[in-house]
């Protein structure tokens, strides 16, 4: 059975010490209060290796938002995969469309950076999602299929099994405009049939397809409910514990 995950992405976002008391106060909430999915936290790299050391692995999992295409060497502010392994990470965000538009990173670069992250044992957050412009052209299938196709559609089986999916319409990243949640089943369930096409029933049956966008405690529920909607990968809401938690909580009702 595939997995109900909650995964916040902090972005840049909270310093050291704002980092460290959110993820403490995460730890304390959630260790009391078990929550009902996989939560995971994906900060900023400066936080991994101190957030590393306290948090209680067995109920927060501790992600990267980025990793470097390249395996180590001469390549001046870059991450290697190995590095955040080393933190005490486990996942890693790769993909997401402000790094594919801001940094330029493309589906071979993002085939680069996934075939690294899972050889040195990360769990990736793969993320695809349309622009307003593709949804209004009605081209978002195309759009998530190519982006599926171009950067994990290489990787074996058994490999593709420790990729987490995350939906993200580009238009509702940080706009407070959601997608319904009609709208996320209907290509939720496009995405897994693609998945069905190239991996088998069995494995698409697996993979766990979060959705991301202007996600909170109001709408995760009706989100949640939908078949093919496994969780969300939350940006804003994530920054404070209590509307995080009420994310997670999404999954007791
Ligand atoms: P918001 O939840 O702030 O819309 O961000 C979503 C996102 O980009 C998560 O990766």
């Amino acid at each position: 059975m595939r997995k109900k995950i909650v995964a916040g992405n902090w972005k840049m976002n909270m310093n050291l010490q704002e980092g460290v008391a959110l993820a403490k106060e995460l730890n304390e909430v959630l260790t009391a209060d078990k929550p009902n999915c996989d939560v995971v936290i994906c900060t900023p790299f400066i936080h991994l290796a101190t957030v590393a050391q306290f948090l209680n692995q067995d109920v927060i999992g501790l992600g990267a938002e980025n990793c470097a295409d390249k395996v180590k060497g001469a390549f001046t502010g870059e991450v290697s995969a190995e590095m955040v392994k080393s933190t005490g990470a486990q996942y890693v965000i790769l993909g997401h469309s402000e790094r594919r538009e801001y940094y330029k990173e493309t589906p071979e670069i993002l085939k680069e950076k996934v075939q690294l992250a899972l050889a040195n044992g990360l769990k990736v957050i793969f993320c695809i999602g349309e622009s307003l412009e593709e949804r209004e052209a009605n081209k978002q299938n195309e759009v998530v299929k190519a982006e599926l196709e171009g950067s994990v559609f290489n990787l074996s089986a058994e490999d593709f099994a420790k990729i987490i999916i995350a939906y993200e319409p580009i238009w509702a990243i940080g706009t407070g405009k959601t997608a319904t949640a009609e709208q996320a089943e209907e290509i939720h369930a496009y995405i897994r049939s693609c998945v069905a096409d190239k991996y088998g029933a069995k494995v698409a049956d697996d993979t766990s397809i979060l959705y991301g966008g202007s996600c909170k405690a109001s709408n995760a529920p009706e989100l949640f409910a939908k078949p093919d909607i496994d969780g969300g990968l939350i940006g804003g809401a994530s920054l404070k514990c209590a509307d995080f938690k009420g994310i997670i909580d999404a999954w007791k009702k």
